[in-house]
């Protein structure tokens, strides 16, 4: 009789062929799937070849003939973009699969169609688990961080495989963690690239900052030194990668790029989720607001405007620490978020234990979110750290001078805007809002709070 496999994966792109393979170094038998269309016809060939060193692989464009591959209960992950087409899949599915037999959607699914999908196949008492998967292709391919909500039995059920695909932290312990309850996995993962949508406009805002002044190789050593101290990420060292990446003696590959930048969706569900959750996640809203406003060159090129720049009074150690305290405010604003959906949801969700999987396989991976995920163990609130505090404090300055640079010399500074003004507004007792209220009860009458009696009340306004 033919041996059963383990698991399988549907979708074989890039996450999915990456996954696939680490899978396999793991030694655990797996059968893959992918659809058969004119574009992907050699998919599975192909891949069959490329990794026919392992026996235990087995390639399917028949559907059923890959559900029947599978060891019952079956354990089925989904890597194919998000949207209807994972609903038209599921539905396909249903009928081939066993009670419960268990599908992993391991995409980068909206939370609440995670939600919905796992009702619908518990009614067909089909197992269900949302799990994100951070790292990119290099990470699936040799160790991603790993998300997953869903039933905690779905959950034992599939950690022993996705223990040992995932990264390991310092301690050498998996990245990979239980979130709490379905949709968590997919909530996580989609704050996380919340928060890799801030770290990464913050890091081109620096650049554009530097580049008043510098070259790229004058640019990319200040990465490098940034790099070499608290500021150490992949998506610094990513970037210092690029900046050093060159076509000839004169030209760069990131000046043949047209900068129009584009994104998938998790970015805007996370700033709307955000601001659902009343939250004021500004870091990463402006992030995508700039990738928003880049979007149309026409327009840019037929409104450009010359403009000439003041003098340039450059220090180079307060654009050191107005990029660290962005971050550190961009990080609090996204965990700030977790933190509320966890009550909201009733979700059993460790907020150190997900920035410890955070801290490797990840896009987001830092030095910085080692130490927040030290601080998190002590308290989930991470401003309540004064440690943490007082860092943002000191630095206030250097990013109030930073942004005034930027701001005389003409640049948008989205995101470094956004995390001064957050700071400034969070550690001012006092605000505006008072006259906003009273405006609302002008033309509203929608009460105001009486400082002095703590009641509502409206007040009879001369019109
Ligand atoms: C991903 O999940 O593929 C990226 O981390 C985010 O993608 P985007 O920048 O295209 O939205």
């Amino acid at each position: 009789m033919n041996k059963l496999n383990s698991l399988g994966i549907i979708g074989l792109g890039k996450m999915g062929s990456a996954l696939s393979e680490n899978i396999l170094n793991n030694e655990i038998s797996l059968s893959v799937f992918n659809r058969y269309n004119a574009n992907e016809k050699m998919v599975i060939k192909n891949f069959i070849n490329k990794n026919k060193k392992f026996k235990y692989l087995k390639g399917f464009q028949n559907l059923s003939q890959f559900i029947n591959s599978l060891k019952k209960p079956r354990n089925i992950i989904i890597l194919i973009p998000t949207g209807k087409i994972i609903d038209k899949l599921i539905k396909d599915l249903i009928p081939l699969l066993d009670k419960n037999d268990l599908i992993i959607d391991g995409g980068n699914s909206f939370y609440k169609d995670s939600i919905k999908r796992e009702n619908l196949l518990k009614k067909n008492e089909i197992e269900f688990l949302d799990c994100g998967i951070s790292g990119g292709k290099e990470g699936a391919r040799y160790g991603p961080s790993i998300m997953i909500g869903g039933n905690k039995k779905n959950f034992k059920r599939i950690y022993p495989f996705f223990k040992k695909i995932s990264a390991k932290d310092l301690q050498k312990k998996e990245c990979c963690t239980y979130m709490g309850g379905i949709g968590s996995g997919h909530f996580v993962k989609m704050i996380h690239n919340g928060i890799e949508y801030g770290e990464m406009q913050l890091i081109v805002e620096t650049f554009s900052i530097l580049n008043l002044k510098y070259s790229y190789p004058e640019i990319v050593k200040f990465f490098e030194k940034l790099n070499d101290s608290v500021d150490n990420s992949f998506l610094l060292r990513s970037t210092i990668s690029i900046l050093k990446e060159k076509k000839s003696s004169k030209e760069y590959v990131v000046d043949e790029i047209l900068d129009e930048a584009e994104s998938k969706g998790t970015g805007l569900w996370a700033s709307i989720e955000g601001l659902n959750f009343n939250q004021s996640n500004s870091v990463m809203i402006s992030s995508l607001m700039a990738r928003n406003l880049s979007s149309n060159k026409l327009l840019r090129k037929k409104y450009n405007i010359k403009r000439s720049s003041s003098k340039l009074k450059f220090d180079l150690k307060h654009i050191k620490k107005a990029f660290y305290i962005s971050k550190c405010i961009n990080h609090y604003q996204g965990i700030e978020i977790i933190r509320k959906a966890k009550v909201d949801f009733n979700w059993n969700i460790d907020l150190s234990e997900i920035a410890r999987i955070w801290t490797n396989g990840c896009i987001i991976k830092s030095k910085l979110m080692i130490e927040i995920s030290e601080i998190l163990k002590k308290d989930e609130n991470l401003m309540n750290n004064s440690k943490f505090f007082n860092s943002i404090k000191r630095g206030e300055d250097s990013l109030k001078t930073t942004l005034t640079l930027g701001i005389n010399n003409n640049l948008a500074l989205l995101s470094f805007s956004a995390a001064f003004n957050y700071w400034i507004a969070i550690t001012s007792e006092n605000s505006n809002a008072n006259l906003i209220q009273a405006q609302r009860d002008f033309f509203g009458n929608h009460g105001y709070k009486n400082k002095k009696t703590n009641t509502i009340m409206n007040y009879p306004w001369k019109k």
